[in-house]
């Protein structure tokens, strides 16, 4: 049983006493009733009948948030596999919204012939249509180091791509396809007035992805970070204002851009310093044993303000379109530097003053604490103790680093709180632990958790100014804690109170969607989202020319070109039957014309593949082929009104004299 705070026993025994109270006036009521408990029964027998502890009920008082109240936070989570972003209220852990991004959402009507197609298009890669990612790493704009509540940038390990959503209507508005690197991990990580969104590579490969024989390993494949600019005004990346810094083929990890004090530089962790090919058929060790022989593997330290000069100052070459600052430039001007980073390490955070890098490691139980001031000194004046194979500069790890914590077995990531703790998930004991990286104390505190915990968030965590108060624990698995629903078994997000002296156990989560990585949570009030659009706003944001008003609807027809202008409002579509011949290249330009909130309208072509999501003011333009004669129902797929079933028509498809 979990210990009970001070304050816990203290809300409880106040909950005793307020039920004992309603209890005693309600005694009378319950004569002649089943017996059952309800609202007359005290708090202690409900607690007694379904077997909860104080710190239960604390817990659920603390969570929590009765009808039409509001949460205090948003989480938005990575959706790992399932391509798509989790957004989650705080304390409640009530799922609020799935954003439809890299992967075809159909509730959304994201990827089903309306204008999100072409967004979706444009993270396709080479000459595949993709249609799925493992998402991994949500970053916030910031502002001044501080979340704005504006952006969201989500990052794509398989396909190598970039997000952008827009948190004005929660909707994605770009994808960029890295067009350097095969795979991704380091991103989306923002700098602090978010002018860049930083996208390192994982699995080197040559850049612009061409084939190369593994025996050619460590001449030909690379690493590389994409800096992409973000154009704030437009809310858009500007791949044409971007550029990218060729990195060594050791594995890069995990990245985070300084702030304050280090603002201007990031830095990434790698693991396979050895440069392992695997070969496992072969005979050799696989790439797992053949990476974890060398003690240290590299922090890469980039000052990214001087390699931006570089760039602006032609020091580049261009490959696949991009501008690539190679690294016998980056090296020698140090612009990027290494530092050793002891056994497989992972994790790689800067404290909210921007003084230090927390770096975990998978095999060693420690975490390492960069000092920012120390390492830049030591570029400046070039005291390095050799270089790596590349020519790179390596500077000696014990004048590098201001200490190190014993955490445990395989810490992994850090976050932080507003009174100068860091919160490290610790995977292989499965637990949190705390620690203060003011004064390197070793774990103050640590906290079991169920099971196997990956990622860690805080509340504004990796800001200039955390919020402390909750951390949750995002555990790769659950095991026992859910009903069993198959082998395949949900994530688990748990619910952490740090805002007392104990780490306190609030609430679960179960995850069942996906695996998700890392997760930001922002406070609610930054967010401003509109209830309807603007009257015929499509799916980038802008007005749509084509927009189709009340009283002007209509079909024009151009030869075998047809436009239907079409408006939906409860509860019908004008106009409700469409005839066309096999053959026709065929537009429908629909809007949803109301505008009252929450009046929402689906549209659907049964067998077309057809879908899209009208919210009041939405635009869409739906293209396709009508290459399947015969007659097909179109309807409204969102219950919008009591005569919903009659919103419907139909698409008739006249065939082809043979
Ligand atoms: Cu419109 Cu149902």
């Amino acid at each position: 049983m979990r210990a009970t705070s001070v304050v816990g026993t203290a809300i409880v025994a106040t909950l005793f006493a307020a039920a004992a109270f309603v209890g005693c006036s309600n005694k009378h009521d319950s004569q002649g009733g089943s017996g059952n408990l309800g609202a007359s029964a005290s708090i202690r027998d409900l607690m007694k009948a379904r077997g909860l502890t104080e710190a239960d009920v604390e817990g659920a008082l603390k969570t929590y948030v009765p009808t039409g109240k509001m949460d205090e936070y948003y989480i938005f989570a990575s959706g790992g596999q399932s391509g798509n972003v989790n957004v989650i209220g705080v304390p409640s852990m009530r799922m609020l919204k799935v954003i439809g991004v890299f992967t075809p959402e159909s509730w959304q009507g994201w990827g089903f012939g309306g204008d999100s197609d072409k967004i979706l298009d444009q993270g396709n890669q080479g000459t595949h249509k993709i249609r799925w990612a493992d998402m991994h790493h949500p970053n916030l704009s910031e502002t001044k180091g501080d979340y704005d509540g504006q952006y969201l940038f989500v990052n794509d390990k398989a396909n190598a791509r970039v997000a952008v959503v827009d948190l004005s209507d929660f909707a994605t508005k770009q994808i960029v396809a890295n067009p350097l690197a095969a795979s991704d991990h380091g991103g989306a990580f923002v700098t602090p007035d978010t002018d860049y969104v930083i996208e390192t590579s994982q699995y080197p490969a040559p850049l612009g992805r061409e084939y190369a024989p593994i025996t050619e390993y460590k001449e030909k494949y690379r690493g590389v970070a994409i800096f992409w600019k973000f154009d704030r005004q437009k809310g858009r990346i500007d791949p044409a204002k971007s550029w990218a810094m060729e990195l060594p083929p050791y594995t890069q990890d995990l990245a985070d851009a300084g702030k304050l004090d280090s603002d201007g530089w990031a830095f990434i962790n790698s693991f396979n310093t050895e440069m392992a090919v695997g070969g496992t058929l072969e005979g050799k060790p696989p790439i797992e044993s053949g990476a974890s022989q060398n003690d240290m593997d590299y922090l890469h330290v980039i000052n990214w303000k001087k390699a931006e000069e570089l760039v602006n100052a032609g020091k580049t070459k261009t490959i696949a379109g991009m501008r690539v600052l190679p690294m016998d430039v980056s090296g020698p001007e140090g612009v990027l530097t290494l530092v050793g980073e002891p056994k497989s390490p992972h994790g790689c955070d800067v404290t909210p003053d921007g003084k230090l890098i927390v770096v975990g490691g998978k095999l060693d139980t420690h975490t390492t604490l960069y000092d920012f001031a120390k390492m830049k000194t030591l570029i400046q004046e070039k005291r390095f103790e050799g270089k790596d194979a590349y020519g790179l500069p390596i500077m000696s790890f014990k004048d590098a680093i201001s200490g190190q914590v014993e955490i445990g077995l395989g810490p992994l990531h850090t976050v932080f709180d507003d009174k100068g703790n860091g919160y490290t998930s610790v995977f292989i004991e499965s637990t949190v632990a705390k620690w203060s990286y003011k004064d390197l104390k070793k774990p103050v505190e640590k906290l079991k958790v169920h099971y196997n915990i990956g990622h860690i968030l805080s509340a504004e965590g990796d800001t200039v100014s955390p919020d402390g108060k909750y951390v949750v624990a995002m555990n790769k698995m659950s095991m026992d804690r859910f009903l069993p629903v198959g082998p395949l078994f949900p994530q688990n997000f748990q619910l952490i109170d740090v805002e007392g002296e104990k780490m306190r156990m609030l609430a679960d989560m179960p995850i069942a969607n996906a695996e998700p990585h890392y997760s930001q949570m922002i406070k609610a009030d930054k967010l401003k989202p509109a209830k309807v659009y603007k009257p015929g706003t499509n799916a980038t944001g802008e007005i749509d020319p084509a927009r189709a008003e009340g009283g002007k609807e209509r079909v024009e027809r151009n030869g075998t070109k047809v436009d239907v202008y079409m408006t939906a409002i409860r509860s019908h579509f004008t106009p409700d039957r469409i005839e066309v011949d096999e053959g026709d290249d065929v537009t429908i330009h629909i809007d949803n014309i109301e505008t009252a909130e929450d009046q929402t309208h689906g549209f659907t072509i049964d067998m077309y593949n057809v879908n899209v999501s009208l919210e009041p003011g939405k635009h869409e333009n739906i293209s396709f082929k009508a290459d399947m004669p015969g007659t097909f129902p179109m309807y409204c797929t969102e219950f919008c009104s009591a005569l919903h079933l009659e919103m419907a028509g139909y698409f008739l498809v006249k065939p082809k004299k043979h």
